[in-house]
């Protein structure tokens, strides 16, 4: 586990937290300086739509996230803001909404509602107000998981300043809690998971089933982890998520009957598909197709990775995206031409859609050194198919939620 505090931070973080500080300062006044907190975004590499279905999955947390400027108050207001519009959503601590309120005030929000309610419900004191900012430099509603890291940088940041002691699982659960029960979105286990769990240098390895962890070293002297950002707004993307979770716990329920040890759709051998395939839902059917093949196809991508096989990982890649486009249906036309653009370049050994999809990034795995030749690859094929051009970047590891040392 990563503790919070314990990693040296480039100077180039520092001065960014720092200029988080001064607009801090801008939005609530001058007083005592705010304390600064980093909380990273994530990119999934392997087990696409597996998490909400007991499957393991492969994700990263990355250098870019969200930044939390946070301050004390002598009475009982919570005050919250974000850098974006600086508009001050103003509650009191004794009075918390109970309903949503706002979009992203919403998130923070379910995190100091379930940690308050914990408190309370253990007969602890409730601890005093506080003025927050919010900022950072993740793409918002891009796959990467903004909302995780918000939701789990808000856990570090309450624990820190109204000395909690949560334990980081504590804190991880605390921002799953928030997102699916005030939120509302059905999200899985990865995401909080894999942000609060980080380890710079590795992929998590989560086992959604047990919620066990391993950490995987990645060779980040011989491969990059190249994002391509399409820019399509993922308009559908909480209303689809929940039906694609909705439809899996449909199969799951059909083809329980006929393997009867299984207690996920993880557990649902191929064989029993192929038989009860004739009287399902052919929809129900291709979903339960994708997870099935997509379990089998994140072990192997795991051996690879052991065995330092990048041309094997990446063509694991690969055919996630093609399962994802055809038996899922969450891809769209320029996700597809991202990842079929991958397939040409030399350096690129895979690529896949990333998150939940419907719009969004691609993930794709590059040869380190080659990441200017199939940048500029993937932008010439997207210019030339819509016109634009997409937000390329190359992401390194992060070792995830902390407090920033900038004094
Ligand atoms: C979203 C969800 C995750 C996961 C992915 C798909 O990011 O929040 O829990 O289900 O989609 O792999």
């Amino acid at each position: 586990m990563v503790t919070p505090g314990r990693h040296t931070d480039s100077r180039a973080r520092i001065e960014q937290l720092a200029a988080h500080a001064s607009q801090f300062v801008e939005c609530y006044g001058p007083g005592q300086a705010p304390r600064l907190f980093f909380s990273p975004g994530r990119v999934n590499l392997f087990g696409g739509h597996l998490d909400y279905n007991g499957g393991p999955v492969m994700p990263t947390a990355i250098d870019r996230g969200t930044f939390i400027a946070a301050r004390s108050r002598s009475d009982r207001l919570l005050r919250m803001a974000s850098a974006y519009d600086r508009q001050v959503v103003e509650t009191d601590l004794d009075q918390l909404p109970s309903a949503r309120v706002s979009k992203w005030v919403d998130y923070p929000l379910g995190v100091v509602l379930e940690l308050t309610t914990q408190l309370a419900e253990s007969g602890s004191a409730l601890p005093g107000g506080l003025d927050i900012l919010y900022g950072g430099d993740l793409p918002i509603g891009s796959g990467l998981s903004s909302s995780a890291s918000i939701c789990v940088g808000t856990a570090v940041m309450l624990d820190s300043l109204w000395s909690l002691g949560l334990s980081n699982l504590d804190r991880v659960r605390a921002a799953l809690r928030a997102e699916r029960h005030f939120v509302g979105v059905q999200c899985g286990i990865m995401d909080p998971y894999a942000i609060g769990c980080a380890r710079a240098g590795h992929l998590l390895w989560l086992d959604c089933k047990d919620e066990s962890i391993e950490y995987l070293p990645i060779d980040g002297a011989q491969l990059s982890i190249l994002v391509t950002n399409t820019g399509v707004q993922r308009a559908l993307a909480a209303s689809e998520f929940n039906r694609r979770v909705d439809q899996c716990a449909q199969a799951f329920d059909i083809l329980r009957s006929a393997s009867v040890e299984a207690t996920c759709l993880r557990d649902i051998p191929l064989e029993v598909l192929e038989s009860e395939r004739g009287s399902m839902d052919p929809v129900l059917a291709n979903r339960a197709e994708h997870v099935i093949h997509e379990v089998r196809r994140t072990f192997e991508a795991r051996e690879f990775l052991l065995a330092g096989n990048p041309e094997g990982m990446g063509g694991c890649m690969t055919q996630t995206h093609e399962s994802l486009r055809s038996l899922y249906e969450v891809s769209c036309p320029e996700l597809d031409l991202l990842v079929e653009a991958a397939a040409t370049c030399s350096g690129a050994f895979g690529a896949r859609l990333t998150g939940a999809g419907f719009g969004g990034c691609t993930v794709t795995l590059v040869r380190r050194g080659d990441e200017d030749e199939v940048q500029a690859s993937l932008e010439a094929r997207f210019e030339e198919e819509f016109g634009r051009c997409p937000q390329v970047d190359v992401f390194e590891g992060d070792p995830g939620p902390r407090e920033i040392d900038w004094a």
